[in-house]
């Protein structure tokens, strides 16, 4: 089936251009990150999967970890069982806060305190090193609780509502690095920039961090720390409004346009989460994504029965919208030849506006970039379309 595909990735024009229009690659605004010098590359552990949250290895107090990159939530979690030179017990607490993580993927709620530690990133070779100062929630209880209220929860599970898991502190090492997710509701009380390891680096290499822009990119082989003129070439960027507390680097999600096999634009926000493999979309209320009804795959899934875009649905997505957009792709739902289709699309419900989770997928297309103190997100297409419409 040779013909021009369609169903390509694209980055659009200044210019008001259908989804369908042929690629083309914007000439990216001259960069100002030139006097930034310092910048650290960690690689991923393996290659990456669609199925598996990717992973970068560092250590604590001189103990190894292997921490995932997760940008669909923020701050570090680790089970308290793992960190024997953090002492919680009697009234050492009383110099701790206590904290909070609920995961909605998988209902899966933390309690513990949160502890300052340096946490040690490793790049390449064993001089290249970063180091991060961050509020660690050294983890003491985790239970499941799919009752619980993300918004008014408090960290309690309501009476009755926990269900039998085999989650247990000892198991827990979680690390999410996303930005904007600090909001009512995300169950993710705690995800303010002092709180992101990826916002808090301290050292590199040895070094006091003094040249240093305060941001990453993750791509599908690994993370940079500190941005640069040269690991965010070719990036198309999209502005980001101001996030919910006063400091500086908090960014609200991205903005996001969608259209659904070619119809109206609906604006909303969009959150790259390379913890999960599938899409979410939370349409606005006045329209109804074609779905189906399916047997839930999910073991020990509370529900019978979940819902899932039709395959064939195509969906069409700008950043930030479709009438300035630097970035965007559409696909028809179940293509398996699109680099970046997700494992599935569900239809979600329950969240403030419209939503978008692109899932880890993404990842496969562009690479994104989190620019903390100029407030942009970045995206560098990997794989666009040429003129005949193959991907690249
Ligand atoms: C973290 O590292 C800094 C700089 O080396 C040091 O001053 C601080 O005491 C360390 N903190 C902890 C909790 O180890
Ligand atoms: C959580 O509580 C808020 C405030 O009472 C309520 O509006 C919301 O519907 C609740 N959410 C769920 C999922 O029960
Ligand atoms: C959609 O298509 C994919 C790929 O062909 C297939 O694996 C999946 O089962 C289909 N999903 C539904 C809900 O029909």
């Amino acid at each position: 089936m040779a013909p021009p595909m369609l169903l390509s990735m694209i980055l659009l024009l200044l210019t008001p251009v259908l989804a369908q229009a042929r690629l083309s690659t914007r000439d990216t605004e001259p960069s100002d990150l030139t006097s930034y010098k310092q910048a650290i590359y960690l690689p991923f552990t393996k290659k990456f999967n669609s199925a598996y949250t990717p992973t970068v290895r560092g250590s604590i107090n001189g103990k190894a970890f292997t921490f995932p990159v997760d940008t669909g939530s923020t701050g570090l979690m680790i089970g308290e069982p793992l960190l024997p030179d953090v002492d919680l017990s009697g009234d050492n607490t009383d110099q701790y806060e206590k904290g909070w993580e609920f995961l909605t993927s998988s209902s899966l709620l933390y309690n513990g305190y949160f502890v300052p530690l340096n946490i040690t990133f490793f790049g390449t070779t064993r001089s290249r090193r970063a180091v991060s100062q961050v509020p660690v929630l050294v983890v003491q209880s985790v239970i499941k609780c799919p009752t619980y209220n993300s918004t008014t929860g408090q960290g309690v599970c309501p009476e009755g509502g926990s269900v039998k898991s085999t989650a247990s502190p000892r198991h827990v090492t979680y690390m999410g690095v996303g930005f904007g997710r600090n909001i009512a509701g995300s169950g993710l009380n705690f995800g303010s920039p002092d709180h992101n390891p990826f916002l808090n680096i301290i050292k590199i290499n040895g070094r006091r961090t003094f040249s240093f822009r305060t941001g990453y990119s993750v791509s599908t082989k690994g993370v940079h720390l500190g941005l640069t003129a040269r690991n965010t070439r070719n990036a198309a960027w999209v502005e980001l409004e101001e996030g919910a507390t006063d400091d500086a680097r908090d960014w609200a999600m991205a903005d996001m346009a969608m259209k659904v096999n070619g119809g109206d634009s609906y604006a909303g926000k969009v959150l790259v989460d390379t913890g999960i493999p599938q899409m979410f979309i939370q349409p606005p209320p006045c329209i109804t994504l074609p779905t189906v009804r399916i047997l839930n795959p999910a073991p020990s899934s509370v529900t019978k029965y979940t819902t899932r875009v039709k395959n064939g649905t195509q969906l069409d997505f700008a950043f930030p919208d479709f009438e300035n957009g630097v970035a965007g792709y559409d696909f028809d739902v179940g293509d398996e030849s699109f680099p970046s289709q997700p494992s599935y699309v569900q239809p979600v419900s329950g969240r403030p506006g419209t939503y978008f989770n692109s899932g880890r997928n993404f990842l496969v297309g562009f690479t994104i970039i989190f620019d903390a103190i100029g407030g942009r997100f970045g995206l560098i297409c990997l794989k666009c379309t040429d003129d005949d419409g193959y991907y690249e």
